[in-house]
């Protein structure tokens, strides 16, 4: 958990939203009350003027209560005089930053300064969301401006989520996730966690998990260009909506192959993940032998994270009953490898 202590409420509800990207924020108000003792939080941010001393107390009884020194402390600074710098560093504050620094710079710096990882399991996990969901927002951004993805940057999301799931179980990395509240961002760290725990359990060599992981974590890119009014629509798409979410699939095959750099299993991920064995998928209506290994293993991924996702508006499915959708789905899924996930996701 990231904490937040602000007294400039226009400011944090797009800064809470960003550092809620790299752990849950909690936010919390110069005039708030904080609770006796805040477990497991990774850093905290204020962004008070500390020359009111209102906010300097607050900020010294937060701090306090998140366990003091071993909670990294990033200051966005009302002003750098001297005065300022002096309360910032007698507060222990590891990073002082002039208060109009882009939140964007703000949370990079945040992901820089979390508590060390060797501080346990939780933080390994957390560290490994994080980074990996760095990742994955600077892809999506890419795709959504029109900027070109860099195939390089995405690397940088692969060991950290194979070393979390390794070190901290399917479980762990299943709950940390699952408290982001963008479904996109959250879909795209779900399906990773699951195709990385599954290549684990399948066995596969260093180098196969990180083409598996790689294109796991691109397989939605192309949701990046569906209007949000149809991508965050709770129930039912109508005909029309549907199409334009389908075309998300052959929209990412495009977005990848005109960035160039990526191999040919991850573009076949990305444009397949919505292909069945009976023909009846999307968007090339590929079916049997057709479809590739790689192609299945990230779609039954897929179809289990779409499952036990939370959504505000429904409640998140078990993973007993997601796997028995799953095995229902004989002569569209491999029931083989569907077999093989239900173990890998069940921990046997
Ligand atoms: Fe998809
Ligand atoms: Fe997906």
């Amino acid at each position: 958990m990231l904490l937040l202590l602000t007294d400039r409420p226009d400011r944090t509800v797009a800064l809470a939203q960003l550092l809620e990207q790299i752990a849950p924020c909690r936010v919390s108000t110069v005039q708030g009350r904080f609770p006796g003792r805040i477990e497991g939080a990774l850093g905290l941010v204020a962004d008070v003027d500390l020359l009111q001393p209102e906010a300097a107390r607050s900020l010294r009884t937060l701090r306090g209560a998140a366990g003091g020194a071993r909670t990294p402390l990033i200051c966005l600074m009302r002003s750098m005089g001297e005065r300022s710098l002096a309360e910032a560093r007698s507060q222990g504050a590891e990073l002082c930053l002039p208060g109009d620094t882009p939140i964007r710079t703000v949370a990079q710096a945040v992901l820089a300064h979390l508590r060390p990882a060797s501080t346990g399991i939780e933080a390994v996990v957390a560290r490994g969301a994080a980074e990996t969901g760095t990742v994955i927002t600077g892809l999506l951004d890419a795709a959504r401006n029109g900027e070109l993805v860099r195939a390089e940057a995405i690397d940088a999301g692969l060991t950290p989520v194979l070393t979390a799931v390794e070190t901290g179980g399917l479980d762990r990395w299943l709950a940390t996730v699952r408290s982001y509240d963008d479904a996109t961002y959250q879909h795209c760290l779900l399906v990773t966690g699951l195709a990385a725990t599954f290549a684990i359990d399948l066995g596969f060599s260093e180098r196969d998990r990180q083409q598996i992981v790689r294109a796991a974590l691109v397989h939605d890119v192309g949701k990046a260009r569906i209007p949000l009014d149809v991508l965050n629509k709770p129930g039912r798409l109508d005909p029309a909506e549907q199409a334009v979410m389908r075309s998300h699939a052959a929209v990412g095959h495009r977005i990848l192959v005109e960035a160039g750099g990526f191999d040919d299993l991850t573009l076949d991920v990305v444009r397949h993940h919505h292909e069945v064995l009976d023909g009846s998928g999307y968007p090339d209506g590929l079916a049997g032998s057709a479809i590739s290994d790689p192609v299945r293993l990230v779609t039954i991924c897929d179809i289990y994270a779409a499952l036990v996702e939370s959504r505000p508006y429904r409640a998140p499915m078990p993973s007993g009953e997601a796997v028995d959708v799953l095995l229902g789905m004989a002569g569209k899924l491999d029931m083989v490898l569907v077999h093989a996930f239900a173990r890998s996701v069940s921990g046997t």
